[in-house]
This record gives structure tokens, C-alpha cells and sequence, in this order.
């Protein structure tokens, strides 16, 4: 595929690799599912590596002041929130954490209210762990989605409720949340005394100019003391396979509680994953730029090719994941039907709206460009 755009992004064949999303189907099948990339890691990144690895020694290493320096730097930068080192806790991944304080904020039986359809991997701590699920639906104003707020209330009232789980920037439908809607939120959390946990591993991948990422917890101190905020380098530099992912704890109360119980179960990041992040948060700018350019003229693809269809896809404003409703098709299994088109999309049923499929285009133009030709024809 060769070297794309302004040679910054850069294509390659994953096939043979172990990819998760390109070794799942047969090679005449176009992956457009799980949520990774197909582009090269920023070339800081690689170096990072090189150096790491040429030093031939893998012992336990720690998270060195640099790598800590970088994470505060990033979140200052990127939205003005000033955080300190004691408030960062390093992690493997970002899912398990979810799981974690999960079972650490909420006891068997207790309430979790969560905006959706979401990412599966948010709802499914919370059933795994015998909680309550309180699903709040998302609802389309001004073409974006965002949750029906009378039903959050009732959610967040139900005597159960312990927590919110919110995912900022949303997956499925891209929502960047406004401050005012994050306030909204954090009101009804204050009201009813919930903990809330936002994971906001696509925070970075913002593709319009003027959109900012708030983190929840930097909204007020209320907001800070009660919330775990998650994030991650892993989707917006592609190192997802490396694994790590940070959690930021303001309060004190929660931080103690979180890190006693991550201690002796989670793992910490391996040391190449702390190499990466590094040259991810420190030397990655341009990358960056180049990168959300180029997503951003996949995305308007996608919606010029589907605009002569009856699909209806919101508008986009975060994340390289095209949540499209496909329900004047009324199909009863969408992954099949477009595996028949050989495209293999994430079904819109594993995040809660069987009506709907989730098309990854963190891919070359061209490949999108190919799916869309083999899905245009079935829509
Ligand atoms: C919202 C969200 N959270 C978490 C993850 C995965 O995090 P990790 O790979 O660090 O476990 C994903 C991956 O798609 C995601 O979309």
C-alpha cells in the first residue's frame, strides 16, 4: 500500500501478523471492525522502541519521571487540566480497569447508570459483576447523541445507583461532549451522591477544528473528588497491542480505595508500552495533525458515498468509528449481511441497537474506498 497523504500516515499490510482484526476472517473479507488502525505508529514511537530493545535488558522496570513529566504535560496542553504525578495510576489496559472499579465502587445488586448503546466492554463489567445495569438512551439533538437527560435522572434516582459510567468521547456515535452537557451530568451525580468513572481513552482523537475535550473530572472540585477518569495513548498512536493505560485520581479517598485494590492484581504496563507513551505525549505532534487530517477526509468519504443511500449516520466528531443506521434494511443479522458483501463491520447489537453497524475507517483511502464500493450496492 505504500506511504500515503504527506508520508506521515502510513499504510501497511497486517495480514500474517496476528492482527485481531485482519487474522479473524478469510483474506477476501475487508476488516472494518475492531477498533484499531492500519497505519505505522509515529516514527518517535518506533524509535522509542529500537533504543528500548537494543538495550537488551527487560527487567522490572518502573515509570520514570520523563514518562510521568509527559502524561502531565499532555493533559495540560491538551485540556488545560493540571494534574499531579501521585494522581496518576499506570495500568495494562484500560478495560480491566473498568472492571475494577467496577467491583470496587459498587457492591452485588447496586445500580450502574450508563448512556447507550456503548462500547460492550462497558456495560459488560457491570452485568459480569451481578450489578444492575440502568441503561440511559442516547437520542439524536442537533444530529448528535447524547442522553435523553429525564432518563438519566430516573436512572441516577433509582434507589440502587451508585455509579455513572460515561465514555467521553462516545463509541459508538463520536459524541464530544459540551461542558455544558458534562455539567448537566455532573449535577445529577452531585444530586444523587454517585461515583463516576469516565473513560476517555478517544480523547485525543478529536476531528474538527474548535472541538475541545473536557475531562469530566476537571469540571469542579466536586467532579474531581468523585470521579476516576481513564485514558489511554493506545488509539490515537495505535500501540493498543502494547498495553497501557493510565487512570487519574484527584480524591484522595478514591485513589486510596482504587490503587489498594489494583495492588497485587494488575500488572504493571510492560516497559516498552512506558517507552512508547513517552514519544507519544512528546514528540508526536505532527504525527498527530497528519493523522486526524486524514481521518477527517475518510470520514467526509463516508458520508459522501452514503448521502445517495437512505443510511443516516450523525454527525461525527470524534473517533475513527462510523456509527450508521441501517434500519430501513430491517435486517435481522447485519454482520452476516455485509460479510455476503465481504466487509466485516462490528454489529450495532453488541453496543445495544441491533439497527445500527459500526464501520472502522482508521484505514488507507483507498481500502475505504473499496468497502464502501462492495457496501454501497446492499445499502
Ligand atoms: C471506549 C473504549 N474503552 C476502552 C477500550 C479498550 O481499552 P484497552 O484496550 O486499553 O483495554 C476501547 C477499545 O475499543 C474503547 O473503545
Amino acid at each position: 500500500m505504500g506511504k500515503l497523504d504527506n508520508d506521515i500516515i502510513e499504510s501497511v499490510p497486517r495480514q500474517s501478523t496476528n492482527s485481531t482484526k485482519w487474522d479473524k476472517y478469510h483474506d477476501d473479507i475487508l476488516p472494518m471492525w475492531v477498533a484499531d488502525m492500519d497505519f505505522k505508529s509515529p516514527t518517535p514511537i518506533m524509535d522509542a522502541l529500537h533504543h528500548r530493545v537494543n538495550h537488551g535488558v527487560f527487567g522490572y522496570t518502573d515509570a520514570s519521571q520523563a514518562l510521568q513529566q509527559a502524561i502531565i504535560q499532555n493533559a495540560l496542553t491538551r485540556y488545560q487540566w493540571s494534574i499531579s504525578g501521585n494522581e496518576i495510576s499506570y495500568l495494562p489496559g484500560l478495560v480491566c480497569a473498568l472492571h475494577l472499579c467496577v467491583r470496587t465502587l459498587t457492591e452485588n445488586g447496586d445500580g450502574v447508570v450508563v448512556p447507550g448503546p456503548v462500547y460492550q466492554n462497558i456495560n459488560k463489567p457491570v452485568v459480569d459483576s451481578g450489578r444492575q445495569l440502568h441503561t440511559v438512551p442516547m437520542v439524536l439533538i442537533d444530529n448528535r447523541w447524547v442522553p435523553d437527560m429525564d432518563a438519566f435522572e430516573q436512572a441516577c434516582a433509582q434507589a440502587n445507583s451508585k455509579l455513572i459510567l460515561l465514555c467521553n468521547p462516545h463509541n459508538p456515535g463520536g459524541t464530544v461532549f459540551t461542558r455544558q452537557e458534562l455539567l448537566a451530568m455532573h449535577t445529577l451525580a452531585e444530586k444523587y451522591n454517585l461515583f463516576v468513572v469516565s473513560d476517555e481513552i478517544h480523547c485525543d482523537l478529536l476531528l474538527d477544528e474548535g472541538l475541545q475535550h473536557i475531562p469530566f473530572a476537571s469540571l469542579n472540585d466536586d467532579a474531581a473528588a468523585r470521579t476516576i477518569t481513564l485514558m489511554a495513548p493506545s488509539k490515537t498512536y495505535n500501540i493498543a497491542g502494547l498495553g497501557l493505560a493510565y487512570a487519574i485520581i484527584k480524591g484522595n479517598t478514591l485513589r486510596t480505595k482504587f490503587n489498594k485494590a489494583k495492588s497485587g492484581l494488575l500488572p504493571a504496563p510492560n516497559l516498552l508500552a512506558m517507552a512508547a507513551t513517552q514519544a507519544a505525549y512528546s514528540q508526536c505532534q505532527t504525527w498527530h495533525d497528519a493523522l486526524i487530517k486524514y481521518l477527517r477526509k475518510n470520514r467526509e468519504l463516508i458520508h459522501t458515498r452514503l448521502a445517495d443511500t437512505q443510511c443516516k449516520m450523525a454527525k461525527l466528531e470524534a473517533t475513527y468509528l462510523a456509527w450508521i443506521d441501517v434500519s430501513h434494511l430491517n435486517l435481522e443479522d447485519t454482520e452476516a449481511y455485509f460479510l455476503a458483501q465481504k466487509v466485516a463491520i462490528s454489529p450495532g447489537k453488541q453496543f445495544g441497537n441491533s439497527q445500527f453497524i459500526r464501520l472502522n475507517f482508521g484505514c488507507s483511502h483507498q481500502l475505504l474506498e473499496q468497502a464502501l464500493v462492495r457496501l454501497l450496492p446492499a445499502l
